[in-house]
């Protein structure tokens, strides 16, 4: 994270706090984000394409970290919100967000999600397929802002798990058949139809296929918004180079100003590039064993941290209470759920590391937290900001109790 230093016994800090002390003083695995870092991330946004292209709108795609306290952090910071399903929604709203902020993605919303959805009186809803429009004639009592999303056929460079825009994609209408939506929101009295949304993928690290995107969008018609979506990568390793937002920016405006009608209002929806680098987590070492391979096991593993598995993301690991020592050997970074696939870092230099040593995984602010599950009877873990040498608990830890309470005999 930008905040991030060393104290003078060698531990690592952040925020101005010693990771040593979170640790010991929430447990772990911890979820450490370095607030400043991320505020002024999320700032870079709003601002950098409020310059370029003042007719424009940066939403924060909740996925990535969808927590209460982040929510209001995206408010302040002068985002819109992507919400995608009634769970997103519930906690933004719990965050005091505006609905009129919140935009509402999904290629599968039921009829409860949109009824809830309409209720609270969301800003704009981001229109997958022609049974929901279906659903949306149903429920529409009122004037509703809608985007739809169409399939832009880019096959954006990343993991196939991450690419969502080529022509096989789940989400959106392909331009053909997004043209029979588009006449029929038109013409529907209520259905306040606004423009078109795509999103190529993510951890996408070259500013051309935004370009692209931008210029596909345009081929779908002239309209009053364009929403490009999400997917700027981030560096996670050493060896990685991922575009500044100004470049990506830039990219996106350049194309814009070539493609799209000049008074015409454009969206974005990062999520991992505002997240991912004020993150890191804590594990505890329990053990290291020496059988050709150096595996170092920590207490956690793929039930907070699927990405590894989920899309062979890459991290970097150090051994966070002792910084300041040479490294010594290579070793294989495990955690502690029952599978091969469960490696943190595969080949982490660090010093040799013991039972109660702390390790810190980087760029792990965004699809960690949000992905944890309960393998193995895993808790998932607590989320503390820091900023200014002060640490505040957002997210407590989920408990034994937490995890029982979901089954018999104990739902009676
Ligand atoms: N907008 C839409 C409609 C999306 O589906 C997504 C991400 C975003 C925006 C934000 O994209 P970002 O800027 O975060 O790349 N589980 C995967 C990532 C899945 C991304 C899903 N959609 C992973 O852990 O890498």
């Amino acid at each position: 994270p930008e905040q991030s230093g060393c104290d003078e016994a060698g531990v690592l800090t952040v925020g101005g706090v010693s990771v040593a002390e979170l640790a010991e003083k929430y447990g772990t695995p911890l979820h450490v984000i370095d607030e400043t870092g991320l505020r002024r991330q999320a700032r870079s946004f709003a601002e950098g394409l409020k310059e370029r292209w003042p007719n424009s709108e940066v939403l924060y795609a909740s996925k990535s970290l969808p927590i209460v306290e982040m929510y209001r952090v995206a408010q302040q910071e002068g985002l819109a919100i992507d919400v995608a399903g009634g769970g997103e929604l519930r906690m933004a709203l719990a965050a005091g967000v505006d609905p009129r902020l919140l935009h509402f993605h999904g290629n599968a919303k039921t009829d409860a999600e949109l009824a809830h959805a309409l209720e609270v009186g969301i800003g704009v809803i981001i229109v997958d397929n022609e049974d929901e429009l279906d659903r949306l004639e149903q429920l529409l009592t009122r004037p509703q802002r809608l985007l739809l999303r169409v399939i832009p056929g880019v096959d954006a460079v990343t993991h196939a798990s991450q690419a969502t825009g080529g022509d096989r994609s789940k989400f959106g209408l392909p331009m053909d058949q997004a043209l029979r939506a588009i006449d029929r929101m038109q013409a529907h009295p209520l259905m306040d139809f606004e423009g078109v949304h795509l999103h190529i993928g993510s951890q996408i690290l070259g500013t051309s296929q935004f370009a692209e995107a931008v210029e596909k969008l345009a081929t779908a018609g002239r309209f009053k918004t364009y929403d490009v979506g999400g997917g700027l990568g981030v560096k996670y390793t050493y060896d990685d180079d991922a575009p500044t937002v100004e470049a990506y920016l830039d990219a996106i405006v350049a194309a814009a100003k070539e493609h799209l009608p000049a008074d015409a209002k454009l969206m974005i929806e990062p999520g991992r590039s505002v997240v991912a680098r004020a993150g890191i987590t804590l594990y505890r070492v329990v053990s290291v064993k020496h059988t050709g391979d150096v595996f170092v096991a920590v207490d956690g593993g793929m039930a907070d941290m699927l990405d590894v598995a989920l899309t062979d993301q890459r991290f970097e690991a150090v051994l966070a209470n002792r910084l300041a020592e040479p490294w010594e050997e290579t070793v294989q970074l495990v955690g502690r759920q029952c599978e091969s696939g469960d490696l943190l870092v595969d080949g982490a230099p660090m010093p040799a590391a013991r039972p109660g040593d702390l390790v810190a995984i980087a760029t792990t602010g965004a699809y960690s937290y949000t992905l944890a599950n309960n393998y193995n009877g895993a808790l998932k873990p607590a989320i503390v900001f820091v900023a200014d040498g002060e640490a505040r608990l957002v997210v407590r830890r989920e408990s034994y109790e937490d995890l029982l309470a979901l089954h018999a005999p104990a739902i009676g």
